[in-house]
């Protein structure tokens, strides 16, 4: 396992970052975000969903746990697991379909539900810098 930190310093760079990240996603990939409320794990979805060239817009899944955008070069499976009360509620959905699939999958709030987060993904935990731009990424995977 590789941990690298990385400090972006700007909004400007992290869509660079995740732009990056999705023209290089494979099938499979899981993309693991955590990080406080404002601390940008949307941002970096929108642009990953960019760099997979989906045309449609990327919202926050805040109320629906997983929405689906299959107008790229993979699917993208965009999780927001913030409400959610027990794992189970994942096995009701039928995550593994999801995570073990062909698509790309990127899960905000990923420390809620870590037992089932699969070895090999991307981990990115998210935090403030020096000022409100600014960002530090350990990026672990
Ligand atoms: N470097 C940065 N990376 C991401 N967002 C930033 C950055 N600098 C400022 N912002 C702002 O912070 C907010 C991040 O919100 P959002 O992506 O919804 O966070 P989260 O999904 O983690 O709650 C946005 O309003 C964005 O414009
Ligand atoms: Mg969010």
């Amino acid at each position: 396992m590789t941990t690298e930190t990385k400090l972006l310093r700007s909004e400007q760079e992290v869509e660079a970052y995740g732009i990056r990240l999705g023209r290089e996603a494979r099938p499979g990939q899981v993309i693991a975000l955590t990080g406080d409320l404002g601390a940008g794990k949307t941002t970096l979805t929108k642009a990953i969903a960019r760099g997979l060239g989906i045309s449609e817009t990327v919202t926050s899944p805040t109320f629906t746990i997983v929405k689906e955008y299959r107008s790229g070069r993979l699917p993208l499976f965009h999780f927001d697991v913030y409400r959610i009360g027990d794992v189970e509620e994942m096995y009701e959905l039928g995550y593994e379909e999801y995570f073990f699939g062909d698509g790309v999958c990127v899960v905000e709030w990923a420390d809620l539900i870590d037992e089932l987060i699969p070895e090999d993904a991307l981990r990115i935990s998210i935090a403030y810098g020096q000022n409100e731009e600014e960002r530090i990424y350990t990026c672990t995977y």
